[in-house]
């Protein structure tokens, strides 16, 4: 059984129309998603090649790049020539959308300070068609060479590595980049599966304010390293207002009139606005650009928001 202190917060975070549906998704079988990797295929080319093994794949309308198989076609998907030729890469829909909105485009320099195991590295190098320059970011050893083993495998080669604690790294490069992203690391609530304790074995309140504070101060890295002007995108799959609202209203606090939050908008129904408000905590108006995006079969659960860098002349 699911935590009975998460599952009471989530009544009081997730809206009452949404609610059952979002309880329903810990246990309901879940799609298996992909994106056509354009650094090694086309997108012709790997449909006609799915549809001719006899695979149903199904669109995604606001995304020309991803689809998805039903559970049970999972395994024929994975033993597919496109999977293991590395035409596609098997990523939540939901996890596609933090890089849409941070929308790197060709020849920029961009910054991705939490990156393994590389999903959206290699899509922003896709998007980016190879061009510019990524800095991937990440500070578990284990993690950061499967990260690096995922961007030969898939193509990717405008990205430079880094085995570090990205916290740090606005010290080397301060004021520098044009978009930031900083996928942080959170407590997965949107990851657990009634069916499998060990995804919610860990779970605490101590280990949601654990990851606030981490988050707090990866977000003033992604900040202090993205030149005036520039874009920071920050996104958790944690239902926890701590790691999100909590997180992006300290920074705004901090930085005042140096950044601002950025209003967000998505071709998908599956959303509510950030919380206004949270236990004792008042956040201020604008949080709400800030976006959840609430379960569904096809999607996990995420939060993203999209601070921007003001120009001293802004
Ligand atoms: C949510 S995961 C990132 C997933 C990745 N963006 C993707 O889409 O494949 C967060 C990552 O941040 C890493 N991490 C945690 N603390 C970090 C830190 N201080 N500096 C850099 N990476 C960190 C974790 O090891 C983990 O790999």
């Amino acid at each position: 059984m699911l935590p009975r202190v998460f599952v009471e917060r989530l009544t009081k975070i997730v809206p009452e129309h949404a609610w059952e549906a979002v309880l329903q998704s810990f246990s309901d079988p879940q799609v298996t998603a992909f994106r056509i990797n354009t650094m090694r295929a086309t997108p012709e080319t790997v449909q006609a090649t799915l549809v001719s093994a006899g695979i149903s794949i199904r669109a995604v309308a606001w995304n020309p790049l991803a689809f998805w198989v039903l559970q049970e076609d999972r395994n024929r998907l994975m033993a597919s020539d496109p999977y293991r030729k590395h035409w596609i890469y098997l990523q939540n829909l939901s996890s596609m959308v933090p890089v849409m909105l941070l929308n790197p485009q060709k020849e920029e320099q961009i910054l991705d300070l939490a990156a393994a195991p590389g999903s959206k590295t290699l899509q922003m190098a896709a998007l980016m068609q190879n061009s510019g320059s990524i800095a991937a970011v990440e500070v578990v050893r284990k993690r950061f060479f499967q990260l690096q083993a995922n961007l030969k495998a898939q193509g990717a080669t405008n990205v430079r590595t880094f085995l570090k604690d990205g916290t740090t790294i606005w010290r080397h490069r301060p004021n520098y980049f044009d978009r930031v992203l900083i996928d942080a690391p959170c407590s997965t609530e949107a990851r657990f599966r009634e069916d499998n304790p060990e995804t919610y074995r860990y779970w605490s309140l101590r280990k949601v304010h654990e990851m606030a504070w981490k988050q707090n101060q990866l977000l003033q890295a992604a900040i202090r390293c993205a030149r005036p002007g520039g874009e920071i995108v920050y996104s958790t799959c944690s239902f926890a207002p701590e790691e999100n609202e909590a997180v992006i209203e300290a920074v705004l606090q901090q930085f005042g009139e140096a950044v601002c939050i950025e209003p967000l908008s998505v071709a998908f129904p599956n959303t509510q606005p950030a919380l206004e408000q949270w236990e004792d905590n008042t956040f201020r108006t604008d949080i709400q650009y800030a976006l959840r995006i609430l379960p569904t079969p096809q999607m996990e659960g995420f939060f993203v928001a999209k601070l921007r860098k003001r120009m001293p002349t802004d």
